[in-house]
């Protein structure tokens, strides 16, 4: 059985403890927080205190607050004996300042109130420690199948990939929105597209997925497309995003 306290009361924190709580070789042994009304959540789960110096003693220890509290959070827990993880994508491990540390990073978006499936869950472990590494790995593993091995500054490439395809992709999305209320045009329309893009992306490559006018190198559309542009930005992007997507494909242009 792991005892695993959890530092932070917001997004993750809530994904953790509702799907930590599901399995039974873990036993939640606190839920620390500095936000009262929030820790009330966690009531029913776990005891929890909004007392930094009375966090309890336990296996594992996930600091889930914000990237910039990581370090002072960790302070509090400095001198205890488990193994102390953060659960962030783009801080290093070694911000943390005790020897027995480590990474316990799902790669997901997760949204308050949004469930999601676990066991589909990328958890990225990393640790100072191979036995703590092994632990983190058995710990991720109860929660979902897929678990790697990603250090430091692996995990910094991955995250910023991360923003790619997730971060920008759904700003993305935001401008298709705009242009079709420009037109009084439900953005519905255009979700069985999107859906398809990220279903394709499953069974081949992005290179081999591209579509569009870009690719075929169709110009006409292009300069179409980019007379029915009014914001700056937009074309800006509209350009830059042509003719990276056209760079890729030039030698078969
Ligand atoms: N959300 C995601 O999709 C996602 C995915 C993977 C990893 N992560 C990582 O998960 C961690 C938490 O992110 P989140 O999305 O759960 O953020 P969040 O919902 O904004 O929650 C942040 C938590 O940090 C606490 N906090 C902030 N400053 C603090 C301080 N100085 N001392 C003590 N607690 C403090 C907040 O308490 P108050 O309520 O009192 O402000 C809140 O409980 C981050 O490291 C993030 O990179 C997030």
């Amino acid at each position: 059985m792991l005892s695993i306290v959890i530092l932070g009361t917001g997004t993750i924190a809530k994904h953790l403890v509702g799907a930590l709580s599901k399995v039974k070789e873990v036993r939640l042994a606190q839920v620390v927080g500095r936000n009262q009304e929030q820790l009330l959540w966690f009531s029913g789960f776990a005891p929890i205190s909004t007392d930094f110096k009375a966090i309890m003693d336990a296996d594992i220890y996930l600091i889930a607050v914000k990237d910039d509290a990581i370090v002072e959070v960790s302070r509090h827990i400095f001198d205890k004996k488990g193994i102390v993880a953060h659960v962030s994508g783009a801080t290093p491990m070694n911000s943390l300042p005790m020897e027995n540390r480590g990474v316990f990073y799902p790669l997901q978006s997760f949204t308050e109130g949004r469930p999601l499936d676990f066991r589909t869950i990328p958890f990225c472990i990393e640790a100072q420690k191979e036995d703590a590494a092994e632990t983190l790995k058995v710990l991720a593993g109860y929660l979902s199948d897929s678990v790697s091995d990603v250090d430091s500054q692996q995990r910094k490439k991955l995250h910023l990939a991360a923003m790619y395809v997730n971060n920008f992709s759904n700003y993305l999305y935001g401008v298709g929105e705009k242009l079709c209320e420009e037109e009084g045009l439900p953005f519905d329309l255009l979700k069985p597209l999107i859906l398809e893009t990220a279903e394709k992306i499953q069974v081949m490559s992005p290179k081999e997925a591209q579509t569009g006018p870009a690719r075929r190198g169709d110009k006409k559309t292009m300069k179409a497309h980019l007379a029915l542009l009014h914001d700056k930005k937009q074309i800006e992007l509209y350009k830059l995003f042509s003719e990276a997507i056209k760079k890729v494909y030039e030698e078969k242009l």
